[in-house]
C-alpha cells in the first residue's frame, strides 16, 4: 500500500487566483473558427451563425478570457480584412497552415461570440509581417469611442459600443524559426518597445504581454527572455509562456511527470524576469501569461496532418485534431496543478486551443458536438479553485522516470476560499499500477464538515471520447473519503486525477 501525506494550513498562501487562469485559445487554424463555433448551416446555429450546443459547453467548460486570432496565424493576419461588409472581404492564403482564411469571421464577429460565452476578449497583433501602426490601427478600431477614420468604421459596420479590450498580445512566438516574420530577441524586443509605447500613447492602461520563449526547449530559451524584457520591461506587464507535451514513445512516466518540466519552466522564466528587474532597480513585477499549454500530439502533425502539397490550400481541413486519452487527461490535470502552484506569479494562463484543434471540445460538420477526456478537470478546476493558493507540505514516494529522473508518485495544490471558507485539494497519482493513499491533515482548517471527492481514471487508460461514444468517460464520484477530527484520507486510483473538496 503506497502512501502519501499532505498538510493543509490556510495561513500559508502563495497568491490569489486569477479568474484568468482559466482562459483559452481561438486560432484560425483548421477546424477552430469555422465548423467549430461557426457554422451557420448546422441545426443549432443561433441568428449569427454560431452553434449555440458549441456555445453551451464553452459555458460549461468555465473559461475566462481567451486569446485571438492566433498564434502562427497571426503574424500573417491583416485585421482590417476580417471587418466590414461580408462579401467584400477577401480570401487569403494563410501560410501558417497551408489553408485558405476566408475572413467570414473577425474580430467583430468574434466579440460578439464572446458576449455569448461571457468571456473576456484577448488580442494579439501581428508584430510578424506588420508593426506599430497597424497596431494602433485595430486598437483605435477596437476601443475609441467614435470619431475618428476608425473608431467610426467600427460603428458603421454595426458596432456602436468600442470592445473594450484589456489585454493585447505583441506577436506570438516570435523566437520561432517557423514564425512569419521571425527575428533575434533584439530585433523583436525593440519592435514590441516601440509598439507598446506608441498603444499606451491611446490607453496608459492596456495589460500588454511581451512573447517569451515558443517552449523551454528552444535553443535561445532564457537568453531571449533576457534581451526581450531589458528592451520592453517598462512598457509591458507580461511575458507568455508556451508548453506542449506528448509521450515519447510508451515513456508514459516521464510523460506523466510533464508537470515537472512545466514547474522548472515558469520558475526559470520568473528567475529571468527578477534578474532583470534587479539589473533594472526596478519597483515593477514582470508576471507570466502560460498563453498556450496543452497535451499536443505534435509529432502526429508533422508526419500525418501537415499540408505539404504545395497546390492544396483547404479552407477550415482538419488540423491537429488529437482525441484525448484518459491518461493525457490525468497529465493535463497536473499542468493545471502546477499553474495553481504558481499562481502568485502566472496571473494568466489560455489552455490552446478550445474547439477541434488539440482542444476540449469537438465538433462534427452538421453532428454532434462533444467533450473531451480534458474538458473534466479544467471545467472542475475552473469551477472549484478558488480565493488563494496555499502553500503545502507534501510527502510523497518518489518512482524513477527517463527525462526527470526521480518524481513524487502524488503531486497535488489547494486552494481556500477565506469568504466561503471551502477548501479544495486537487490531486493526482502518477503510479500506472498502484492506488495510493492520500492522508490529509487538515486540522488547520478548524472543524470541516464534509469532504467528497471526484476522480477521473479508467481501466484503460487509453480510452477517449469519440464521435461513436461521446461519453465513454467522464469524472467518477471518488466514494472512498473518510473525514475524522480534521484528518481526511482518500484512495487516489492508478494514473488519476482527483478533486477533493471540503467544507
Ligand atoms: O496552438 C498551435 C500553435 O502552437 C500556435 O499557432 C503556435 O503559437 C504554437 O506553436
Amino acid at each position: 500500500m503506497i502512501r502519501a501525506h499532505l498538510t493543509i494550513d490556510p495561513h500559508f498562501t502563495v497568491g490569489p487566483i486569477n479568474r484568468r487562469l482559466f482562459g483559452s485559445f481561438v486560432e484560425h487554424l483548421g477546424r477552430c473558427v469555422y465548423d467549430g463555433i461557426y457554422e451557420p448551416g448546422h441545426t443549432r446555429a443561433d441568428e449569427d451563425g454560431f452553434r449555440t450546443d458549441v456555445i453551451e459547453l464553452v459555458r460549461e467548460l468555465g473559461v475566462s478570457t481567451i486569446r485571438y486570432p492566433g498564434g502562427n496565424f497571426v503574424s500573417g493576419y491583416r485585421w482590417e480584412d476580417g471587418v466590414g461588409p461580408r462579401d467584400q472581404r477577401p480570401r487569403r492564403l494563410d501560410l501558417a497552415w497551408h489553408s485558405t482564411e476566408t475572413n467570414e469571421i473577425g474580430l467583430d464577429e468574434f466579440a460578439t461570440w464572446l458576449g455569448k460565452v461571457d468571456s473576456e476578449l484577448m488580442y494579439a497583433v501581428n508584430l510578424g509581417t506588420r508593426g506599430v501602426l497597424e497596431a494602433l490601427d485595430v486598437l483605435e478600431y477596437a476601443n475609441h469611442r467614435s470619431g475618428t477614420e476608425w473608431s467610426d468604421r467600427r460603428v458603421a459596420n454595426g458596432h456602436p459600443e468600442p470592445h473594450g479590450i484589456r489585454m493585447w498580445c505583441l506577436g506570438n512566438e516570435m523566437d520561432g524559426p517557423w514564425q512569419l516574420g521571425h527575428s533575434t530577441a533584439q530585433e523583436y524586443g525593440q519592435l514590441a518597445s516601440k509598439t507598446a509605447r506608441a498603444m499606451r500613447q491611446i490607453d496608459p492602461d492596456l495589460e500588454l504581454v511581451v512573447c517569451g520563449s515558443s517552449g523551454a526547449q528552444m535553443p535561445t530559451f532564457g537568453e531571449w527572455e533576457r534581451v526581450v524584457l531589458e528592451e520592453t520591461y517598462d512598457n509591458v506587464d507580461f511575458i507568455s509562456c508556451h508548453a506542449y507535451y506528448e509521450p515519447s514513445g510508451d515513456d508514459f512516466g516521464s510523460f506523466l511527470a510533464s508537470a515537472v518540466n512545466m514547474d522548472r519552466f515558469i520558475e526559470a522564466v520568473v528567475a529571468t524576469a527578477d534578474h532583470v528587474k534587479a539589473v533594472r532597480n526596478s519597483d515593477k513585477t514582470i508576471n507570466i501569461s502560460f498563453d498556450e499549454w496543452n497535451v499536443w500530439y505534435q509529432s502526429r502533425y508533422n508526419e500525418v496532418d501537415k499540408i505539404t502539397d504545395v497546390a492544396d490550400w483547404p479552407v477550415a481541413p482538419r488540423l491537429l485534431e488529437d482525441s484525448y486519452t484518459v491518461l493525457d487527461a490525468v497529465v493535463f490535470g497536473s499542468l493545471l496543478i502546477s499553474l495553481i502552484r504558481h499562481a502568485d506569479r502566472v496571473t494568466s494562463a489560455s489552455l490552446a486551443q478550445l474547439v477541434n484543434v488539440i482542444a476540449p471540445i469537438m465538433t462534427e460538420p452538421g453532428g454532434p458536438a462533444w467533450r473531451q477526456t480534458t474538458f473534466f478537470p479544467f471545467s472542475l478546476t475552473s469551477q472549484l479553485a478558488r480565493g488563494v493558493a496555499l502553500e503545502l507540505k507534501l510527502d510523497s514516494p518518489t518512482y524513477d522516470t527517463e527525462q526527470y529522473g526521480a518524481v513524487p508518485i502524488v503531486d497535488a495544490v489547494a486552494t481556500h476560499d477565506p469568504d466561503e471558507g471551502g477548501t479544495t485539494v486537487f490531486a493526482v497519482n502518477r503510479s500506472l499500477t498502484d492506488e495510493v493513499t492520500l492522508q490529509i491533515d487538515a486540522r488547520a482548517l478548524g472543524a470541516a464538515k464534509s469532504a467528497k471527492a471526484t476522480s477521473i481514471f479508467d481501466d484503460d487508460i487509453h480510452a477517449a471520447n469519440t464521435l461513436a461514444q461521446p461519453d465513454r468517460v467522464a469524472p467518477r464520484e471518488n466514494d472512498s473519503v473518510e473525514l475524522s477530527e480534521g484528518a481526511i484520507t482518500v484512495t487516489l486510483p492508478p494514473c488519476s486525477w482527483t478533486v477533493l473538496t471540503v467544507d
